[in-house]
Formats: C-alpha cells, sequence, structure tokens
C-alpha cells in the first residue's frame, strides 16, 4: 500500500482521495479553502456525491484518509501526488493552467525523490511537460491519468472504470501508477502523456456530439411527427451506436463538456487544424438552449413577458448538487432576460451548504417543489431528479395558473398528464 497526497478536494480530489483510502493506501487530502478541510475534518462532506459519506467516513475511521491545508503539508513524504484542481475555461476558450501550475509550485520543494506527480485535472496537450517545467525537479516524475467519472456517480465509476488511462514518459513510473489501481478490475491503457491527454478530451467531445446529435434528432422528430424515444432505442440496439447518451434534454453543460469541448477547439485551431465539426456540435447545444427556451415561451402564449414559470430542476444533472454550467441555469437566464418571473425549486438546492451562482439571484429559490407552481403559468423541468417522477400531480394542477408542463427532459408521464388535463410537451415526441 502506498502513501498518497490528494492536491484539491472537489469532485475528482476527494472521491479519489476517498476511494484510494478505501482500496487500503495511506491518503492525505489537501485543499486551500480553509473552510472545506475543516468541515471535512468534522466529517462533513461539502458536496453532494451518492455513497461518497460513507467512503470518507470509513476512510477517516479507519485513520487512512486525512485531510490538511495547503498542497504542501499533503505532498510531504508521499509516494504519488496527484493534482485535482480546477482547469476552467480562460478567457480564449482555452483551459487555464493557473492552478495547476500553482499547485506544481507548491509541491515542488516539499517532494521526496523519485515521487510520482500525477495529473488528474483535465489539461491539455503539452501540460506533462508544462507541470515537469513547473515542479523543475529531475529526480520526481509527472505521469497524466485524466479522470473519467461521472458527477452524481462518481464514487461508483472510480471503483469499477471502464478503463484506466496512463500517460506516461517513463515505463517505471507508468508500472508504479498501474500498481495503486491494482485491486480494481479494469483494462489498463499505458501510453504517452500526449495521448492521455488528448483522450479526455476526445472522449468528452464524443459524448457531447451524441448528445448534440440525439437532441437535434429529437428537433426533426418534432417536425416530421416521429418519437425519439422509439428512434433512440431503434439505434440503440446497433452495437456501434449503443443506447448510452442518446436521451435528449434542454442542452448538455455541466462542469466539464463545455469548458473541455472549448478547449479542444482551441487546442487545434492553435496547432492549425480548425475542428469545424466540433465547433457545430457547441452551435447546436446553444441553439437548444434557445430551443428550450422557446418551447416555454410558446406554452405560455407567445411572450415571457410578465409570465411566471415554475422550474423544477436547477442543477445540470440529477444526483449532484453542481450547478457550473448548467442547461438549466441557461435557459433560466433567457426567461429572465425576456420578462419572466421564475421560481425554482432544486432537490439538492435546499441543501444549506450548497454553492451559489450569480443566476440563482434572478431565481425565487422555493423549498418544496409545490411552492415553485404555486400561480405558476407553466411547469419547466429542466433537471431530470427521479423525485419529481413521484410527486401528487393533482396537486401541481391545482397550484398552477394553467395546468401546462414542459418537460425538458422526457421525466414525466406524458399520457398520464394528459388524462389529468394538462397540456404536456416535451422533447422529441408528440
Ligand atoms: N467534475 C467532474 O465531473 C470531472 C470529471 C473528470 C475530470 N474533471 C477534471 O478534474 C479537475 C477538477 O475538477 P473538479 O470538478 O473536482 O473541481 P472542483 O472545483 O470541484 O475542485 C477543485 C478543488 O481544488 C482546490 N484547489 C485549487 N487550487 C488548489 C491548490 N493549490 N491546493 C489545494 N487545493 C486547491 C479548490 O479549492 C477546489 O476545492 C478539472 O480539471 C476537471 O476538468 C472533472
Amino acid at each position: 500500500m502506498s502513501t498518497i497526497a490528494v492536491v484539491g478536494t472537489g469532485y475528482v480530489g476527494l472521491t479519489t482521495g476517498a476511494y484510494l483510502a478505501h482500496l487500503g493506501h495511506d491518503v492525505t487530502c489537501a485543499d486551500v479553502v480553509p473552510e472545506k478541510v475543516e468541515r471535512l475534518n468534522n466529517g462533513e462532506i461539502p458536496i453532494v456525491e451518492p455513497g461518497l459519506d460513507e467512503l470518507v467516513h470509513e476512510g477517516r475511521r479507519e485513520g487512512r484518509l486525512k485531510f490538511v491545508l495547503g498542497a504542501a503539508n499533503a505532498a510531504a513524504g508521499a509516494e504519488f501526488v496527484f493534482l485535482a484542481v480546477p482547469t476552467p475555461q480562460g478567457e480564449d476558450g482555452a483551459a487555464d493552467l493557473r492552478y495547476v501550475k500553482e499547485a506544481a509550485g507548491q509541491i515542488s520543494p516539499v517532494l521526496q525523490p523519485n515521487a510520482v506527480v500525477i495529473n488528474k485535472s483535465t489539461v491539455p496537450v503539452g501540460s506533462a511537460r508544462m507541470v515537469e517545467e513547473a515542479l523543475g525537479r529531475s529526480d520526481v516524475f509527472v505521469v497524466s491519468n485524466p479522470e473519467f467519472l461521472r458527477e452524481g456517480s462518481a464514487v461508483y465509476d472510480c471503483l469499477n472504470p471502464d478503463r484506466i488511462v496512463i500517460g506516461a514518459r517513463h515505463q517505471e513510473a507508468a508500472v508504479r501508477v498501474g500498481t495503486l489501481f491494482q485491486k480494481l478490475q479494469a483494462p489498463l491503457i499505458i501510453t504517452d502523456p500526449a495521448s492521455s491527454e488528448t483522450i479526455k478530451y476526445a472522449s468528452n467531445a464524443f459524448l457531447a456530439t451524441k448528445i448534440s446529435f440525439i437532441n437535434a434528432m429529437a428537433n426533426v422528430c418534432e417536425v416530421v411527427g416521429a418519437d425519439i424515444r422509439e428512434v433512440s432505442l431503434g439505434m440503440g440496439y446497433d452495437k456501434r451506436i449503443g443506447f448510452e447518451f442518446l436521451k435528449p434534454g434542454p442542452g448538455w453543460g455541466g462542469s466539464c463538456f463545455p469548458k473541455d469541448t472549448k478547449a479542444l477547439i482551441s487546442i487545434a485551431e492553435d496547432a492549425g487544424y480548425d475542428f469545424a465539426m466540433l465547433r457545430g456540435v457547441v452551435a447546436v447545444n446553444d441553439a437548444q438552449y434557445d430551443y428550450t427556451t422557446a418551447k416555454i415561451r410558446d406554452a405560455v402564449g407567445g411572450s415571457l413577458q410578465g409570465k411566471t414559470i415554475g422550474v423544477w430542476g436547477l442543477t445540470f444533472k440529477a444526483n449532484t448538487d453542481d450547478l457550473r454550467d448548467s442547461p438549466s441555469l441557461y435557459v433560466i437566464d433567457r426567461l429572465v432576460a425576456e420578462g419572466a418571473v421564475v421560481k425554482g425549486y432544486d432537490v439538492t438546492q435546499t441543501n444549506a451548504h450548497a454553492p451559489k451562482h450569480p443566476t440563482l439571484d434572478s431565481v425565487q429559490i422555493e423549498a418544496d417543489p409545490y411552492a415553485a407552481v404555486e400561480g405558476a403559468d407553466v411547469l419547466a423541468v429542466l433537471t431530470e431528479w427521479d423525485e419529481f417522477r413521484w410527486l401528487d400531480f393533482e396537486k401541481v394542477k391545482g397550484l398552477l395558473n394553467e395546468p401546462t408542463v414542459v418537460d425538458g427532459r422526457n421525466l414525466l408521464d406524458g399520457a398520464q398528464l394528459r388524462r389529468k388535463g394538462f397540456t404536456y410537451r416535451c422533447v422529441g415526441r408528440p
């Protein structure tokens, strides 16, 4: 078992630290936010991620998982140091590597000889080199190990990965990193750092492409009178296509796809290639936010001015509290810009620790889903929380000004709602 430091205790870092401790390693996680470290040391989990609290509590109880302030305090004496710091979108669309550089600078003086620094943050091609330079140490190794977890099922994904990718210039370092994961059953791909870094962007760009494609197909279905559910079922049985990521919605978002698609466009552009196809994928997605907004506008009679919209779902997907680049918030921005009043409810936004987002200032946040539809002209479902399917729709009908639902996720039982007298519109289906 190894001594590991994890720099950054966000969605990736905290999950990584917790599951590596679960695998038996001795893990110290670091963050720069004192409040976060304090809460973690008090046994509080600052994010919503199913199963994470059990893993963190197990690691703390068994003395294999600690939390400290500052990267250097975790990295001193560690054999492996994972970097799981943010790589947000910079002003020009490229990934902003400032946090990665900062973290490398902080750990450099304390790294023990032969330590392996493992980059889990999503970073452009060439970043392993950049980390080597920022470290300025010829006696340590730098390895790329991109993360593929999905928020909402991060713990499951880490313990059951589809594959583990390691990009290294030195075989010895790659093998040492591979042994950290030896208890997991997954194909191990050992490659060069540039290919490893590219695998991550290519994977996210491909998944975003799949969603943009099915959203565009849903829009086609609406105009030709086909049903996207039947269409995606018929497509999904083809093994070359598969069922995953063939669900239409209000557009994709979240902490990764928007910034990673733009970063890949920027990486290609810098290298002299115009990734027109991926630009198209992003454009289709932006249009989908507009299209969803138009559907809500139509549902209230053609103008949003002065209308009240009850929104269920604010997070970018279900089972997370993450609001970063949430499609729901992009649609809400558009509704508010056209003069609507928005009342919103989300399963996790009633959590006092949930992160704040500027769009929420323009939303009347309600503590329960019924309050969000009271006096509203339409209910818009924008995140696929399962809880929404089981609510009392007779009550909802009585609270709405008009019994109208725009289901941006094809979540609810449309036939049942229509039987109850609702006007129901969804995505790509009659
Ligand atoms: N969130 C995902 O679903 C996901 C999936 C795969 C890959 N990634 C990638 O992983 C990286 C991290 O993403 P995230 O969602 O976990 O970010 P996050 O914002 O949730 O967490 C990052 C954490 O790092 C901390 N931090 C920043 N600088 C630090 C430093 N010098 N020392 C210690 N802590 C520091 C921040 O305070 C924060 O708590 C990004 O590159 C992202 O693209 C994210």
